[in-house]
């Protein structure tokens, strides 16, 4: 088989799908959020919709943690309680999204 142009195209999206697929897996370093006291209010909220485990698979499956609803209560929260950011940390908005709830 010959590869022609519009078959290197192809091999160039599958190639960089998979390299961004890597690079965004491999940054799970981030802190998670503690399951303690302290932040099961924030718990609750991300997981109050969540589907118990009668509700069907598809329900299940396809459930996401309200994650921007939680996120309100974190930094006023961190702000009182003062608990310092690392001097290089990155722009706040949306916690959620670096550091991942526990199950
Ligand atoms: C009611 C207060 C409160 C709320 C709400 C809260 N935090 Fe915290 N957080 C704390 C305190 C106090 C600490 C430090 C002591 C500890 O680990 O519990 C902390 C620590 C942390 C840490 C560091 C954990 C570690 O292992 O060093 C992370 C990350 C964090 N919080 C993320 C979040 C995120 C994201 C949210 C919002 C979803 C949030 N927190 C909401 C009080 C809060
Ligand atoms: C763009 C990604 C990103 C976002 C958004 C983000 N953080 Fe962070 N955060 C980091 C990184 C990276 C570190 C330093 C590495 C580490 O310890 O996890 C960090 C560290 C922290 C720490 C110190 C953890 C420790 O172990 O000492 C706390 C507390 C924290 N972040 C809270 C928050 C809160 C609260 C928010 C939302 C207001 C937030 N972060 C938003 C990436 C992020």
């Amino acid at each position: 088989m010959k590869i022609d142009k519009r078959d290197w195209f192809f091999i160039g999206v599958v190639a960089t799908v998979l390299v961004v697929f890597i690079a965004i897996s491999g940054k799970e370093k981030t802190t998670t959020v503690p399951n303690n006291e302290m932040h099961k209010a924030a718990y609750e909220v991300a997981f109050r919709n969540a589907p118990s485990p009668n509700d069907s698979i598809f329900k299940r499956a396809f459930f996401k943690p309200d994650k921007k609803g939680a996120e309100v209560f974190c930094e006023p929260c961190h702000k009182e309680m003062g608990v310092a950011f690392p001097p290089d940390h990155p722009a706040k908005n949306r916690c959620l999204f670096c550091h991942k709830l526990k199950r």
